[in-house]
């Protein structure tokens, strides 16, 4: 069994790095402040998940923008995005009512938090699920095949919006009032999306849709390296919605018919895709490293994802016929969450084990 013995000392090297760095608790901005010009290995990217067939470049490969107050009919705009959800997954809103000025301060609060004193930062590191506030560098380090060239602060800000208290104090007051926003720009995007599967307009919501609102702050430092590795590794998102407000630095990618398709920043535009728990078409995303940040986003996850929640989820009884049976199997968030964060971006969907 000579031949297995590098493979493990790689492995306990590996484990042993991964331990190191979290211990630093400063996460990647930690390496890129300490000057580092080459990646750790734990960083390095598998070379297949680096590839990025380009598009022809043609209106096919563009995500729709859909302007909420365009100034046609409702029904119109139901279309469009019923049409968005499912040929895409993903696209991106404009006059969605949120104020510019909400977004901006929103990104300026996630960055002062990842680049203020890091003793306070400190602080808040954490890979406890039960805590309200966490601040983390890849909630799936232990798990996954290469570790993301990011930082995150995350929080539950809905059903129960953490005490001011415990919020940081770079960002908190506006992870309240940006949540309170998301929540209503989210309240009219499931009733658009229940009349898009021509069900009742409260459908969605009344299946709780809306009733929970993770926010991560993500926050990806320059990279020396940015070809060995990835901002955020290829995945599905664990949510039925996600709204996302990217800066202007650029790196978000979707796979659409084999094609890895960048999403553009708009100023003032949000991204919207539709996650694992609402199937209208959950797209694969990820993120490249960038050399010209840090880049800055902000996603919100309509989910309960690790809060405790009983209900039964399924295939929705009322659009199911001969033509359209059901494809998953009925689950629980709490049981298909607890599989997502155990396997972490390995490359695989979520979903996998509940195909009919
Ligand atoms: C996510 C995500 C994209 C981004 O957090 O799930 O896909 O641009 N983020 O940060
Ligand atoms: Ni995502």
């Amino acid at each position: 069994m000579e031949s297995s013995l590098p493979i493990t000392v790689a492995a306990i090297n590996r484990s042993t790095q991964l331990k190191a760095f979290d211990e630093t608790k400063t996460g990647v901005k930690g390496l890129v402040d300490a000057g580092i010009a080459e990646i750790p290995s734990i960083f390095r990217a598998p070379p297949a998940t680096l590839t990025s067939p380009k598009p022809p470049s043609s209106s096919e490969f563009t995500i729709p923008t859909i302007d909420l107050k365009g100034g046609g009919t409702r029904r119109s705009l139901v279309e469009k995005i019923g049409d968005a959800a499912e040929k895409w997954g993903f696209f991106q809103v404009i006059n969605h009512g949120i104020p510019m000025d909400v977004l901006e301060k929103k990104k300026e609060g996630i960055r002062e938090f990842h680049e203020q004193d890091t003793q306070v930062k400190k602080g808040f590191y954490s890979r406890d699920p039960a805590s309200k506030v966490v601040y983390s560098s890849n909630f799936d380090l232990f798990s996954s095949p290469a570790a993301n060239w990011r930082d995150t602060l995350g929080c539950y800000t809905a059903p129960d919006p953490p005490r001011p208290e415990d919020l940081p104090a770079a960002c908190g007051e506006m992870m309240i009032e940006y949540s309170k926003e998301v929540m209503k720009l989210g309240k009219l995007l499931f009733e658009l999306l229940s009349e898009a599967l021509g069900l009742n307009t409260s459908h969605l919501k009344d299946m709780d849709c809306t009733n929970s609102l993770l926010l991560l702050g993500h926050y990806y430092p320059p990279c020396p390296q940015p070809d060995l590795t990835l901002g955020l590794t290829k995945h599905f998102d664990n949510s039925f919605l996600t709204i996302l407000l990217q800066d202007h630095i650029g790196g978000l990618q979707v796979l659409h018919d084999q094609y890895w398709v960048d999403v553009p920043p708009v100023p003032g535009a949000l991204v919207v895709n539709v996650g694992d728990l609402l199937q209208f078409k959950s797209v694969e995303h990820r993120v490249l490293a960038n050399v010209a940040g840090p880049r800055i986003s902000v996603a919100c996850f309509f989910s309960s994802y690790l809060m405790a929640n009983p209900r039964v989820y399924g295939p929705i009884k009322d659009i199911l016929s001969e033509q359209n049976p059901p494809k998953y199997r009925d689950t629980t968030i709490t049981e298909y969450a607890k599989f997502y964060r155990s396997k972490g971006f390995d490359g695989t969907s979520g979903l996998l084990y509940l195909k009919i």
